[in-house]
């Protein structure tokens, strides 16, 4: 077994689970969480809605003005952008797919890439996105790929975003997560697909702790530790 860093890669779709599963993976295994769409979403907060008609190489001189950083060690780790904690506020529905547009672009996708490389040298991850297991850590130990029926996706976000007090229109949720979800996935570069060695998860069946075990597990018998 190798003994630098260990990477488990987590995909899948919007509102399926992923934050929940890999904050509660790394709090078990004791090890730095990454949520890499909360970088895709910072950049589109920072860059605005005219991010997505900007000239590539406006994009790269505002983007490396950009730094992400893992604070603190294991899971109490935080993820600053310029030395401050990534807010709420990019956690919205729009803010969502205008960080989705934005990560179709090939500059974008290549800072982010380097940024996450990075991180995933310096110290033990369990990384969250669309990406993670087939381009950005494609020799991960242990990779996993979430799926759920788009309805119950939507549900689950709608719950969420209820319980932050905010308002939520499941119908509009659910009409927002197909476009982001056909955006993502037809995408010419980097597009959400499960790698070839992930394992797959429907999340729709499943408690999250049920989850949990069957991750730690199947993590377990790669010959990981826990
Ligand atoms: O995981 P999320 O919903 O917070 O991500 C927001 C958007 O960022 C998502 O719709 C697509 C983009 N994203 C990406 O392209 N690649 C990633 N690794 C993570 C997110």
């Amino acid at each position: 077994m190798s003994t630098g860093p260990v990477t488990i890669t987590i995909d899948g779709p919007a509102g399926v689970g992923k934050t929940t599963l890999a904050r509660g993976l790394a709090r078990r295994l004791k090890i730095a969480y990454l949520d890499t769409g909360a970088m895709y979403r910072a950049a589109a907060w920072m860059l605005g809605p005219s991010a997505a008609e900007m000239q590539e190489e406006e994009l790269a001189k505002r983007l490396d003005g950009m730094r992400f950083t893992l604070k603190g060690a294991g899971p109490d780790s935080c993820l600053l952008l310029e030395d401050r904690v990534i807010g709420e506020q990019v956690r919205t529905e729009e803010v969502g797919l205008l960080a989705s547009s934005i990560a179709a672009l090939k500059v974008v996708r290549e800072y982010m890439k380097k940024s996450q490389q990075k991180m995933g040298r310096e110290t033990s991850l369990v990384a969250e996105g669309r990406d993670m297991g087939t381009v950005v850590f494609p020799d991960a130990s242990c990779k996993f790929f979430l799926q759920a029926d788009a309805g119950v996706r939507a549900a689950r976000r709608c719950r969420q975003l209820q319980e932050m007090g905010r308002e939520a229109d499941e119908q509009k949720i659910l009409e927002q997560m197909r476009r982001r979800d056909v955006q993502d996935s037809e995408r010419a570069i980097a597009p959400l697909v499960p790698a070839p060695d992930a394992v797959n998860i429907d999340t729709g069946s499943l408690t999250p702790e049920e989850i949990l075990d069957r991750m730690a597990a199947i993590f377990a018998d790669t010959g990981g530790r826990e």
